[in-house]
Protein backbone atom coordinates (compact mmCIF):
# COMPACT_ATOMS: atom_id res chain seq x y z
CA UNK A 1 0.00 0.00 0.00
CA UNK A 2 1.27 3.30 -0.81
CA UNK A 3 1.49 5.36 2.18
CA UNK A 4 -2.00 5.73 3.82
CA UNK A 5 -4.46 4.95 1.51
CA UNK A 6 -5.84 2.17 3.68
CA UNK A 7 -5.99 4.84 6.34
CA UNK A 8 -7.75 6.94 3.99
CA UNK A 9 -10.57 4.40 3.33
CA UNK A 10 -10.94 3.33 6.78
CA UNK A 11 -12.12 7.05 7.93
CA UNK A 12 -14.94 8.94 6.73
CA UNK A 13 -14.35 9.92 3.20
CA UNK A 14 -16.71 12.02 0.22
CA UNK A 15 -16.34 9.36 -2.62
CA UNK A 16 -19.78 8.75 -3.03
CA UNK A 17 -21.57 12.15 -3.10
CA UNK A 18 -24.66 10.44 -1.93
CA UNK A 19 -26.32 7.18 -0.96
CA UNK A 20 -27.98 6.45 -4.11
CA UNK A 21 -24.39 6.74 -5.72
CA UNK A 22 -22.90 4.04 -3.05
CA UNK A 23 -25.64 1.76 -4.06
CA UNK A 24 -25.97 1.79 -7.76
CA UNK A 25 -22.42 1.97 -7.69
CA UNK A 26 -21.94 -1.34 -5.83
CA UNK A 27 -24.69 -2.77 -7.30
CA UNK A 28 -22.98 -2.37 -10.39
CA UNK A 29 -19.78 -3.99 -9.30
CA UNK A 30 -21.50 -7.17 -7.72
CA UNK A 31 -23.99 -7.46 -10.79
CA UNK A 32 -20.79 -7.62 -13.12
CA UNK A 33 -18.84 -9.70 -10.29
CA UNK A 34 -21.97 -12.48 -10.63
CA UNK A 35 -21.90 -12.47 -14.13
CA UNK A 36 -18.40 -14.26 -14.03
CA UNK A 37 -19.23 -16.56 -11.63
CA UNK A 38 -18.44 -19.82 -13.57
CA UNK A 39 -20.88 -21.69 -11.78
CA UNK A 40 -22.82 -22.48 -8.93
CA UNK A 41 -20.04 -24.59 -6.76
CA UNK A 42 -17.46 -21.22 -7.50
CA UNK A 43 -16.03 -19.68 -4.39
CA UNK A 44 -14.77 -16.30 -5.23
CA UNK A 45 -12.82 -13.82 -3.43
CA UNK A 46 -13.28 -10.02 -3.94
CA UNK A 47 -9.82 -8.85 -2.98
CA UNK A 48 -10.12 -4.99 -1.29
CA UNK A 49 -13.89 -5.05 -1.40
CA UNK A 50 -14.44 -1.70 0.21
CA UNK A 51 -17.86 -2.01 1.51
CA UNK A 52 -19.31 -4.32 -1.06
CA UNK A 53 -23.12 -3.58 0.22
CA UNK A 54 -24.31 -6.45 -2.60
CA UNK A 55 -21.84 -9.21 -2.22
CA UNK A 56 -24.80 -11.01 -1.49
CA UNK A 57 -26.34 -11.03 -5.50
CA UNK A 58 -22.57 -12.46 -5.73
CA UNK A 59 -22.94 -15.28 -2.86
CA UNK A 60 -26.42 -15.93 -4.63
CA UNK A 61 -24.64 -16.99 -7.77
CA UNK A 62 -21.55 -19.01 -5.89
CA UNK A 63 -21.17 -21.32 -2.90
CA UNK A 64 -18.91 -19.04 -1.01
CA UNK A 65 -17.38 -15.68 -1.26
CA UNK A 66 -14.60 -14.16 0.51
CA UNK A 67 -14.05 -10.53 0.90
CA UNK A 68 -10.59 -9.30 2.53
CA UNK A 69 -10.22 -5.46 3.49
CA UNK A 70 -7.30 -4.08 4.92
CA UNK A 71 -9.13 -1.61 6.61
CA UNK A 72 -10.43 -2.45 10.23
CA UNK A 73 -13.72 -0.29 10.21
CA UNK A 74 -14.70 -1.08 6.88
CA UNK A 75 -14.39 -5.05 8.00
CA UNK A 76 -15.95 -4.73 10.72
CA UNK A 77 -19.62 -3.23 8.94
CA UNK A 78 -18.83 -5.82 6.29
CA UNK A 79 -18.96 -8.58 8.88
CA UNK A 80 -21.87 -6.78 10.75
CA UNK A 81 -23.82 -6.38 7.32
CA UNK A 82 -23.55 -9.91 6.03
CA UNK A 83 -23.77 -12.23 9.77
CA UNK A 84 -26.25 -13.71 8.74
CA UNK A 85 -25.01 -14.83 4.93
CA UNK A 86 -23.92 -18.06 5.40
CA UNK A 87 -22.11 -17.99 1.99
CA UNK A 88 -20.41 -15.09 2.99
CA UNK A 89 -16.73 -14.82 4.50
CA UNK A 90 -15.30 -11.14 5.80
CA UNK A 91 -11.59 -11.48 6.50
CA UNK A 92 -8.38 -9.40 7.05
CA UNK A 93 -5.72 -9.74 4.10
CA UNK A 94 -3.48 -12.13 6.89
CA UNK A 95 -6.22 -14.69 6.86
CA UNK A 96 -6.39 -15.15 3.60
CA UNK A 97 -2.47 -15.31 2.54
CA UNK A 98 -3.57 -18.58 5.17
CA UNK A 99 -6.02 -20.19 2.73
CA UNK A 100 -5.09 -23.34 0.83
CA UNK A 101 -3.28 -23.44 -2.54
CA UNK A 102 -5.84 -24.28 -4.92
CA UNK A 103 -8.77 -23.42 -3.20
CA UNK A 104 -10.32 -20.92 -5.23
CA UNK A 105 -12.34 -20.20 -8.96
CA UNK A 106 -12.29 -16.80 -9.02
CA UNK A 107 -10.48 -14.06 -7.49
CA UNK A 108 -11.07 -10.13 -8.32
CA UNK A 109 -8.97 -7.28 -7.87
CA UNK A 110 -10.85 -3.99 -8.50
CA UNK A 111 -9.91 -0.53 -8.22
CA UNK A 112 -7.44 -1.65 -5.70
CA UNK A 113 -3.78 -1.89 -7.45
CA UNK A 114 -4.28 1.86 -8.37
CA UNK A 115 -3.22 2.55 -4.23
CA UNK A 116 -0.30 -0.16 -4.06
CA UNK A 117 3.47 0.10 -4.82
CA UNK A 118 4.10 -2.30 -8.40
CA UNK A 119 5.66 -4.33 -5.31
CA UNK A 120 2.68 -4.94 -3.41
CA UNK A 121 0.51 -5.66 -6.68
CA UNK A 122 3.48 -8.22 -7.37
CA UNK A 123 3.49 -10.08 -3.98
CA UNK A 124 -0.56 -9.91 -4.55
CA UNK A 125 -0.76 -12.10 -7.65
CA UNK A 126 1.83 -14.62 -6.52
CA UNK A 127 -0.36 -15.47 -3.83
CA UNK A 128 -3.37 -15.11 -6.13
CA UNK A 129 -1.17 -17.66 -8.41
CA UNK A 130 -1.11 -19.60 -5.40
CA UNK A 131 -4.58 -19.88 -4.14
CA UNK A 132 -6.30 -20.07 -7.71
CA UNK A 133 -7.29 -23.33 -8.68
CA UNK A 134 -5.60 -24.28 -12.51
CA UNK A 135 -8.93 -23.67 -14.26
CA UNK A 136 -9.42 -20.59 -12.04
CA UNK A 137 -9.26 -16.81 -13.00
CA UNK A 138 -8.08 -14.05 -11.81
CA UNK A 139 -9.70 -10.27 -12.73
CA UNK A 140 -7.76 -7.60 -12.51
CA UNK A 141 -10.04 -4.48 -13.27
CA UNK A 142 -10.25 -0.40 -12.63
CA UNK A 143 -6.55 0.13 -13.83
CA UNK A 144 -5.48 3.64 -14.52
CA UNK A 145 -3.82 4.45 -17.66
CA UNK A 146 -0.22 6.07 -17.50
CA UNK A 147 -1.77 9.38 -19.92
CA UNK A 148 -5.42 9.37 -18.69
CA UNK A 149 -6.37 12.74 -17.41
CA UNK A 150 -8.19 12.58 -13.58
CA UNK A 151 -10.74 14.74 -15.50
CA UNK A 152 -11.79 11.16 -17.36
CA UNK A 153 -12.84 10.21 -13.87
CA UNK A 154 -14.98 13.14 -13.43
CA UNK A 155 -16.54 12.74 -16.69
CA UNK A 156 -16.98 9.23 -15.99
CA UNK A 157 -18.46 9.97 -12.62
CA UNK A 158 -21.01 12.64 -14.34
CA UNK A 159 -22.13 10.10 -17.15
CA UNK A 160 -22.62 7.16 -14.47
CA UNK A 161 -24.67 10.05 -12.30
CA UNK A 162 -26.95 11.01 -15.32
CA UNK A 163 -27.93 8.12 -16.27
CA UNK A 164 -28.94 6.86 -12.08
CA UNK A 165 -30.56 10.46 -11.22
CA UNK A 166 -27.78 11.41 -8.94
CA UNK A 167 -26.42 14.54 -11.82
CA UNK A 168 -26.50 17.53 -9.29
CA UNK A 169 -25.46 15.22 -6.62
CA UNK A 170 -22.52 14.31 -8.20
CA UNK A 171 -21.79 17.84 -9.95
CA UNK A 172 -21.74 19.11 -5.98
CA UNK A 173 -19.81 15.82 -4.81
CA UNK A 174 -17.40 16.54 -7.61
CA UNK A 175 -16.42 20.25 -5.75
CA UNK A 176 -16.23 18.74 -2.87
CA UNK A 177 -14.10 16.33 -3.27
CA UNK A 178 -11.89 18.55 -4.63
CA UNK A 179 -11.12 20.14 -1.63
CA UNK A 180 -11.11 16.88 0.35
CA UNK A 181 -8.76 15.27 1.52
CA UNK A 182 -9.06 12.55 -1.59
CA UNK A 183 -7.42 14.79 -3.51
CA UNK A 184 -4.79 15.82 -0.99
CA UNK A 185 -3.80 11.92 -0.41
CA UNK A 186 -4.21 11.26 -4.08
CA UNK A 187 -1.32 14.35 -4.54
CA UNK A 188 0.80 13.39 -2.13
CA UNK A 189 1.24 9.80 -2.05
CA UNK A 190 -0.22 9.68 -6.55
CA UNK A 191 -1.45 6.71 -7.64
CA UNK A 192 0.19 4.27 -9.59
CA UNK A 193 -0.64 3.42 -13.53
CA UNK A 194 0.20 1.01 -15.35
CA UNK A 195 -0.20 0.30 -19.78
CA UNK A 196 -1.89 -2.58 -21.12
CA UNK A 197 1.29 -4.11 -21.98
CA UNK A 198 2.99 -3.25 -18.35
CA UNK A 199 0.17 -4.95 -16.85
CA UNK A 200 0.02 -8.38 -19.02
CA UNK A 201 3.58 -8.55 -18.53
CA UNK A 202 2.91 -8.38 -14.81
CA UNK A 203 0.78 -11.15 -14.48
CA UNK A 204 2.89 -13.11 -16.99
CA UNK A 205 6.03 -12.36 -14.61
CA UNK A 206 3.53 -14.41 -11.40
CA UNK A 207 2.50 -17.16 -13.36
CA UNK A 208 -0.39 -15.75 -15.40
CA UNK A 209 -1.38 -15.97 -19.33
CA UNK A 210 -3.47 -12.70 -19.19
CA UNK A 211 -5.59 -10.58 -21.93
CA UNK A 212 -7.15 -7.44 -21.84
CA UNK A 213 -10.90 -7.90 -21.05
CA UNK A 214 -13.25 -5.90 -23.67
CA UNK A 215 -15.04 -3.68 -20.91
CA UNK A 216 -13.90 -2.66 -17.29
CA UNK A 217 -15.83 -3.57 -14.52
CA UNK A 218 -18.05 -0.71 -12.83
CA UNK A 219 -18.76 2.89 -14.41
CA UNK A 220 -15.61 4.06 -15.35
CA UNK A 221 -14.75 2.70 -19.16
CA UNK A 222 -11.48 4.88 -18.77
CA UNK A 223 -10.30 2.36 -16.79
CA UNK A 224 -8.88 -1.13 -17.61
CA UNK A 225 -9.60 -4.83 -16.59
CA UNK A 226 -7.89 -7.77 -17.04
CA UNK A 227 -8.81 -11.21 -17.47
CA UNK A 228 -5.26 -13.97 -16.28
CA UNK A 229 -5.71 -17.72 -16.66
CA UNK A 230 -2.80 -19.60 -14.59
CA UNK A 231 -0.40 -20.86 -17.02
CA UNK A 232 -0.64 -24.94 -17.38
C1 LIG B 1 -11.14 2.18 -4.08
S1 LIG B 1 -11.60 1.10 -2.81
C2 LIG B 1 -12.38 -0.15 -3.83
C3 LIG B 1 -13.45 -0.90 -3.12
C4 LIG B 1 -14.26 -1.82 -4.05
N1 LIG B 1 -13.39 -2.85 -4.63
C5 LIG B 1 -14.93 -0.99 -5.12
O1 LIG B 1 -14.51 -1.05 -6.26
O2 LIG B 1 -15.84 -0.25 -4.78
C6 LIG B 1 -10.08 0.26 -2.37
C7 LIG B 1 -10.29 -0.70 -1.22
O3 LIG B 1 -9.17 -1.59 -1.14
C8 LIG B 1 -8.81 -1.74 0.22
N2 LIG B 1 -7.40 -2.14 0.26
C9 LIG B 1 -6.35 -1.39 -0.10
N3 LIG B 1 -5.21 -2.11 0.04
C10 LIG B 1 -5.56 -3.32 0.46
C11 LIG B 1 -4.83 -4.51 0.77
N4 LIG B 1 -3.52 -4.55 0.67
N5 LIG B 1 -5.51 -5.58 1.20
C12 LIG B 1 -6.85 -5.54 1.28
N6 LIG B 1 -7.60 -4.45 1.01
C13 LIG B 1 -6.97 -3.36 0.60
C14 LIG B 1 -9.08 -0.37 0.82
O4 LIG B 1 -9.19 -0.40 2.22
C15 LIG B 1 -10.38 0.02 0.12
O5 LIG B 1 -11.52 -0.41 0.81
Amino acid sequence: MIGDWVGFWDGPHFIYVNARHKDVHYRLIAHEIAALVANPDARVLDYGSGEALHAAMIADAATEVWLCEAAPKVREALAARFAGNGKIRVVAPHEIARLPERTLDLIVLHSVAQYLTPAGTGALFALFRRLLKPAGLLVVSDILQPNVAAAADAIALLQFAKANGFFFAATWGLTRTLFSDYWRVRSRLGLTRYGETAMIEKLSAAGFAAQRAPKNIGHNQARMAFYAKPYR
